[in-house]
């Protein structure tokens, strides 16, 4: 079983996420059920990032984003793609930095207290898995040294899912 030694530390943003790179891999190894590795891996970055209030998954099944483990309070469980952060990033697959969710048109409000959020499309080629979602009460939270982080956290995710779900 993996086990965390320091505290993660995050003023130099691409050493701490190179960091959880190296510690999802480590946690997902030789496990290849996808729940169970995206309960992990909700776990690992909600316990590492600092100022995060959720941070978790949503799946796509049957044409819309359905939530999956994630850690942090209750959430909307159905988003449409094109719709809200987490439908708009899925539908443009590509990752979106939102400073401001009281800003962006379509906003889904899950949590009062969230201010910025960060949605990550995870992807197998351009076949759309689900997405990567995590939220900051704080404003301007997410920059792209996470979006870089994040989307390298979220491809160690989908390579270790595809290596046991064959034509999944
Ligand atoms: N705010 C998201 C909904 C999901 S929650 O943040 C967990 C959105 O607008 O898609």
């Amino acid at each position: 079983m993996h086990a965390m030694t320091a505290p993660y530390e995050f003023t130099d943003k691409p050493a701490g996420y190179r960091r959880l790179v190296r510690d999802l891999q480590a946690l997902l190894a030789g496990e290849h059920d996808l729940i169970a590795n995206a309960a992990n891996t909700a776990a690992l970055l909600f316990g590492a990032l600092p100022e995060v209030n959720w941070a978790g998954f949503y799946f796509l099944r049957d044409g819309a984003l359905i939530v999956g483990p994630f850690q942090g309070k209750p959430a909307c469980v159905r988003i449409a793609l094109g719709q809200g952060v987490c439908g708009t990033a899925a539908a443009a697959r590509r990752t979106l930095v939102v400073a401001d969710v009281a800003r962006f048109p379509g906003h889904i409000a899950c949590d009062v207290d969230s201010h910025a959020e960060i949605v990550v499309p995870l992807l197998r080629g351009r076949e759309l898995l689900g997405v990567l979602d995590l939220d900051s009460p704080r404003r301007a939270r997410f920059d792209s040294a996470d979006a870089a982080g994040l989307e390298a956290l979220a491809g160690v995710f989908v390579a270790a899912r595809t290596a046991a779900v064959p034509g999944a």
